[in-house]
């Protein structure tokens, strides 16, 4: 056993019963049959088909075609020993348009895969929206349009009242930050708008979507335990040098306070309305708003990659063309500096201290909240050999990361379990499927499924609760 390794190579260390081991997995990233059973039809639809906006100028048109493997999918997750699997449940399956009647097929599928988890001893944890929002939605302005939190809130009590009863955990959002700024302001996520106050607009009504969402899930989820939350992505941020401070304070309003500060201070931070005053006055904020946001919520879910190292322009002038349109409205002077290291296969960073740090940080700012992982892991090249994918840098990634969560247990944060990103290897949005994050190998040719080695390697975690061993680097 070693313990309080400087790189976070720790093993033998112990999770206690009731950590919770999981995966996660997203509708559009996984699911395929995109016109099937009544679907309507998403932004991402519209956008993955935009010559130009993915890599490859791959679709999730088919991606694992989950929809029509799920029964082998959850044996596969039994067979792994997975205790709590998160999944996004696709809008526009539920209500092609975005509104009105429900279909009922589409519903079916989510019924049995909830079923079917349940049966297998798997806790089901539901993302009402992972990016998938119906195209007439978006054809109404989107999330520029105040409307759409009001129909989201409408989408969200068919769910309670339809799942309700036998799902375990409710997130509302996953990673807001991604829906309005890659959509609307960098324009590399669906819709591919790149239009400053569109973004700032849309962040304030995906916080209201998601207070009112609580409130119609509080309402109509009959199960007494179930548990409701939101899924942040925080931005870690390191500093270089004495602007750095500056910087710093700077992404953590736009990519972290934005949130957090409605959600669960009640408020807006005064220094992300001034940074961006130059852009919207915030008057799209009406009376009532930031009490229907700030609502109780029973855990956080905390999604974690990698960390970033910033600091200040040295002129204006020297902002790349590029910048234009980079997602940071209103700082984009805020230059994201290079470091050295290993990196995966997206380029970034490996930085398990910044997910220790996190929780440690959030467990101060929230001492009551409790925080689940809700999203961690990495995309490398795996390597097959004799049919085995043997993907070590994977296991060493999780290894390493599994580490930072015990160390922030071990701190006094409140880490309630941790979901791998991600159960099968799937259409990674813009990169298509040249990036692959799966503790599952998938062929996409064939649809074949191959437990990787990190798959091996999470299942023996599951039932030792103990960190395994680390294979040879
Ligand atoms: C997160 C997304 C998820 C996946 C991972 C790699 O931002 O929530 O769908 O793309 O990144």
């Amino acid at each position: 056993m070693t313990t309080g390794d400087p790189d976070y190579r720790d093993t033998g260390l112990e999770f206690p019963a009731d950590f919770l081991f999981g995966s996660a997995t997203a509708a559009y990233q996984v699911e395929g049959a995109v016109r099937e059973d009544g679907r309507g039809q998403s932004i991402w639809d519209t956008f993955s088909h935009t010559p130009g906006r993915i890599q490859g100028g791959d679709t999730g048109d088919v991606a694992d075609d989950h929809y029509h493997r799920v029964n082998h999918d959850l044996d596969l997750m039994a067979r792994m020993g997975l205790e709590a699997y998160r999944f996004s449940i696709a809008w526009p399956r539920i209500q092609p348009t975005g509104a009105g009647k429900v279909n009922d097929a589409g519903m079916g599928f989510y019924s049995r895969l909830v079923d079917g988890l349940l049966a297998r001893g798997i806790r089901p944890i539901a993302t009402l929206y992972h990016w998938d929002l119906p195209q007439e939605l978006e054809d109404a302005g989107g999330w520029t349009n105040r409307d759409t939190a009001y129909r989201f809130a409408e989408y969200a009590s068919i769910m309670g009242d339809a799942l309700g009863d036998r799902v375990a955990a409710w997130t509302t959002l996953n990673e807001p930050w991604c829906s309005a700024f890659l959509g609307y302001a960098a324009g590399v996520h669906a819709p591919g708008r790149t239009d400053d106050v569109a973004a700032l607009t849309a962040v304030h009504h995906l916080n209201l979507a998601h207070g009112l969402a609580i409130s119609e899930l509080r309402r109509a989820a009959s199960k007494p335990d179930a548990e409701l939350s939101v899924t942040l992505n925080f931005q870690v941020l390191r500093g270089s040098d004495s602007t750095s401070t500056e910087a710093i304070r700077r992404i953590d309003a736009l990519a972290n306070r934005a949130f957090t500060g409605p959600m669960l201070h009640g408020a807006y931070p005064q220094d992300l309305l001034e940074d961006t005053a130059g852009i919207t006055d915030w008057s799209f904020v009406r009376g009532g708003d930031l009490e229907q946001i700030h609502q109780p919520l029973d855990f956080l879910g905390v999604n974690y990659y990698s960390a970033n190292t910033v600091r200040m322009r040295a002129s204006r002038a020297g902002a790349s063309p590029t910048d234009a349109h980079s997602p940071w409205p209103g700082s984009r002077a805020v230059e994201f500096v290079d470091e050295p290291g290993e990196r995966t296969s997206m380029g970034w960073t490996i930085n398990p201290d910044g997910l220790e740090d996190l929780l440690v940080a959030l467990a101060a700012e929230f001492p009551t909240l409790p925080l689940l992982i809700t999203e961690n892991g990495a995309s490398f090249d795996d390597v097959e050999i004799d049919g085995r994918i043997h993907d070590s840098r994977r296991i060493d990634y999780l290894q390493r990361h599994f580490t930072a969560a015990h160390r922030a247990r071990a701190r006094g944060a409140n880490v309630r379990g941790y979901l791998v990103w991600s159960f099968l290897d799937n259409f990674e949005w813009s990169f298509g499927f040249s990036k692959r994050f799966g503790l599952v190998h998938i062929d996409f040719e064939s649809q074949e499924r191959t437990v990787k080695d990190s798959g091996l390697w999470f299942g023996e975690l599951i039932a030792t609760r103990q960190l395994p061993r680390v294979a040879e680097r």
